[in-house]
């Protein structure tokens, strides 16, 4: 058998190993609803087949797995490793547990009746509020229980041929509308010192903290309270911990079960300064990302979801310090092309995966989710899916010789901002990057690749910008090219095509994704 799909360490950052290779996600993730029915998820299949998905993330949720206390049925799961199969997809659930977007909705009945055993979260003393408490001792058991016997169950009828790939703990976790949980488990934990594997942790790691807590004062005090070590974002820090221990217990539970990556994402800040409870307050914000931490080992990195203007920001702030970069939720719209792109060559990204991927592509989104789904997330939907499915189609193709360049420091990303050009240094000269269309709204921005084989040597892959070469800073040479070929990737192998020159000379990628392979040399003029 092979190894289990993990993560391997390299350069910095990681790469995804499935069946003893790199594997690159080209994901997307289907709507909260459809999973929970397999005939319905018939037409969803075919539709990421369609667009050249190699993976898919499906919620497989608490209530239905375990809808009597103890009682497991795991059809659904087994009929989902079974479509993804056929549709030559990987899988990877996401666990709708206690937690789904700052809400409980996906308890079973059994734990959202019960509110003496499984324990509200209080909004402010005395006053319950429908989601459970990631304090409750209760909850985090039968929690962990419910998804220990969800992985113990994929290790059982999956191990051998690994459909499933990773695992997301949780959904977009943390309190809305809330300073903190007044909960009578949470208070018990805030009065308490802050937590010494904590205070550990922290004063261990303050050359790599992120900027919003590199202000912390250590006290060599093993009794600081959450308000002294933390000062104004100490209910934030508290939720942090609350919420990361949660998580971090239930991925324990499942990794003893089935090891195979483990991870939790967050639902962003949306602003500068917008305070925690406008956003779930606890979950794993990048300001909070020691926290999560140190509070769960068990999850081996924090994923964003990215609905926010600024995509290469958010990127930035999640690839840092060693926390391998993947977006299991990003706007489906005119801008998912540029941001796979992006997200791959700039931070060697495991992968990239729009939210509601069944909903690209217009006639099938009327057919399956109806208009209303769209509307109601006010998102515009790249109509066609044909700019998704060229790129998913030649990201696929390349994955292989992506993965030779991946956290090497030889590849980079390009996305188109609002400035009309961009300058890097790869491959030993400086590339001017130019994007001939500004940006326009409800226009896909450009996006793309750019590899250095060697020196001088690239591939280029992309959309909509072109490159021009030239020697390094002061330097009286001249650069010019001595190939620029069109060609195409099949299955990791280059296939050249046309030699371009006179009239086509220059690298131009034109509005449907392509690639170049571009060989320039620098002439020294005699002195
Ligand atoms: C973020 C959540 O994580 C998803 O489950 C889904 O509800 C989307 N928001 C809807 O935009």
């Amino acid at each position: 058998m092979n190894p289990l799909p993990h993560l391997q360490r390299t350069g910095g950052g990681a790469q995804l190993i499935v069946e003893g290779a790199p594997f690159l996600m080209l994901a997307g993730e289907v709507h909260n609803s459809s999973s929970s029915s397999l005939a319905y998820m018939e037409r969803v299949w075919e539709r990421m087949a369609a667009l050249h998905c190699n993976t898919a993330l499906t919620p497989i949720s608490w209530e239905l797995i375990e809808p009597t206390e103890g009682e497991f049925d795991f059809t659904l799961v087994d009929g989902l490793l079974e479509g993804a199969r056929r549709h030559n997809l990987r899988l990877v659930p996401l666990w709708f547990g206690a937690f789904k977007n700052g809400r409980s909705t996906y308890a079973p009945e059994w734990v959202k009746t019960n509110p003496q055993r499984f324990v509200h979260a209080q909004s402010h003393p005395g006053h319950d509020v429908l989601p459970l408490s990631c304090f409750c001792e209760e909850t985090i058991g039968a929690d962990s229980r419910a998804f220990g016997a969800l992985m113990r169950h994929l290790r059982k009828v999956d191990a051998e041929q690994q459909t499933a790939i990773m695992v997301q703990v949780e959904n977009e976790v943390g309190l809305m509308r809330a300073p903190r949980d007044f909960s009578a488990p949470a208070e018990r934990v805030f009065a308490q010192p802050v937590p010494s594997s904590l205070v550990d942790y922290l004063s261990t790691h303050t050359k790599t903290l992120h900027p919003a807590l590199s202000q912390i004062q250590f006290d060599d005090t093993p009794s600081m309270t959450w308000s002294d070590m933390f000062g104004g974002d100490a209910n934030e820090a508290f939720m942090s911990w609350g919420f990361g221990r949660f998580v971090g217990r239930v991925a324990e539970a499942g990794r003893t079960a089935y090891p195979l990556p483990h991870f939790a994402n967050a639902w962003l800040v949306q602003y500068e300064g917008q305070p925690a409870g406008e956003y779930p307050n606890g979950g794993p914000v990048s300001r909070m990302m020691d926290i999560w931490r140190a509070a769960a080992p068990a999850i081996e990195f924090l994923a964003p979801d990215i609905y926010i203007d600024d995509f290469a920001g958010v990127c930035a702030d999640y690839a840092r310090s060693g926390n391998p970069l993947f977006i299991p939720e990003a706007r489906r719209d005119h801008t998912a092309p540029a941001g796979a792109f992006y997200a791959i060559g700039e931070h060697s990204a495991l992968g990239f995966s729009p939210f509601g991927i069944e909903s690209i592509g217009g006639a099938i989104e009327e057919a399956i989710a109806g208009p209303v789904a769209d509307a109601s997330l006010g998102i515009q939907t790249d109509p066609s899916g044909l700019l998704l499915t060229r790129t998913y189609r030649l990201l696929s193709h390349m994955a292989p010789i992506i993965a030779q360049h991946q956290n090497k420091g030889s590849m980079r990303g390009i996305l188109q901002r609002s400035a009309p050009d961009m300058g890097l240094d790869l491959g030993g000269y400086r590339l001017q990057v130019k994007f001939p269309t500004p940006l326009t709204p409800g226009q896909p921005p450009a996006g793309g690749l750019i590899i250095a084989l060697g020196e001088g040597d690239y591939l280029i892959a992309g959309f909509g910008f072109s490159v021009q070469f030239h020697p390094a800073p002061g330097s009286p040479s001249e650069v010019d090219f001595l190939e620029i070929s069109e060609g195409d990737y099949r299955h990791g192998e280059w296939l050249p095509g046309r030699r371009l020159n006179g009239d086509e000379y220059g690298v131009q990628l034109g509005a449907a994704p392509c690639v170049r392979r571009v060989r320039v040399y620098e002439h020294n003029p005699p002195i």
